[in-house]
């Protein structure tokens, strides 16, 4: 198959960019969005031109490293997958496909398709952790733990990092990334100590960062891969009201 693409490039952050036109020939229904930009840039690679800058690791869906605005959805029109295991057979060859890169202050371009997700770090580093010294690990179930709660600590773990719900947000908010790294520590015993110093620590390094506020209109969901559901924003907010009620 042939496709038009329509792709963001830009040189560095400090550049200005801008959607440039490339087809793209000999697709299969079987690659990934990935193997179908591979094809691309060896193309511009023997063309003497500068391959497009993307971001990707595993490819399996696993480490959260690719992310793109495909045809103006994060992760592309798919939604629930990564951009590595969103395959060519989803899109029409008569129709160009528009891919730029994750849009959000806090996630400046460094060049082309690739930004810079480094703010989603500052926001663990602020308290998505748990410091109590934890000995040597126990042995299986010696710290039971309701199914309910293991089971939710278990969604939200899933988390990759991707950064897919900041970029749906109409407020660029990374409120469903916060909620899953907060909710996963918090529900568990080893993370009750520090769960409403947790919650306030992390929302607020976010706000300090520069992302914007959830209002709960529920597009990161719509869009995460690993289906992190908005109920883990209601346990952060919870969370967060109970510190202030509690005067921290
Ligand atoms: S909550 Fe979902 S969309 Fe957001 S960073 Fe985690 S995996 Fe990606
Ligand atoms: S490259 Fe690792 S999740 Fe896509």
């Amino acid at each position: 198959m042939r496709y038009t693409l329509r792709v963001w490039r830009q040189r560095g952050p400090e550049e200005s960019g801008g959607l440039v036109d490339y087809d793209v020939d000999g697709i299969s229904p079987d690659m990934s969005f990935l193997e179908m930009l591979d094809v691309l840039n060896e193309r511009l690679v023997l063309d003497g031109e500068e391959p497009v800058a993307f971001d990707h690791d595993c490819r399996e869906g696993i480490c959260g490293m690719c992310g793109l605005m495909i045809d103006g959805v994060a992760h592309g029109p798919e939604r629930a997958t990564t951009t590595c295991q969103l395959h060519m057979r989803h899109f029409d060859p008569a129709e160009p496909i528009v891919v730029e890169p994750w849009r959000a202050a806090p996630f400046p371009v460094v060049r082309d398709l690739m930004v810079d997700r480094s703010a989603l770090d500052r926001i663990v580093e602020a308290g998505g952790y748990i410091s109590a010294p934890a000995g040597a690990a126990p042995d299986a179930h010696a710290v039971p733990i309701p199914k309910a709660d293991a089971d939710a600590a278990f969604t939200a773990a899933a988390c990759i990092g991707c950064g897919a719900c900041v970029a749906a947000c109409p407020n660029g908010s990374p409120m469903l990334f916060t909620a899953a790294k907060a909710t996963h520590l918090g529900l568990l015993p080893q993370g009750q100590p520090e769960r409403l110093s947790r919650a306030e620590d992390m929302l607020t390094a976010q706000d300090d960062l520069g992302f914007g506020g959830c209002t709960q209109t529920g597009e990161c969901t719509l869009v995460c891969p690993k289906g992190i559901p908005l109920e883990t924003i209601a346990t952060l907010n919870h969370d967060v009201l109970t510190a202030a009620l509690r005067g921290r």
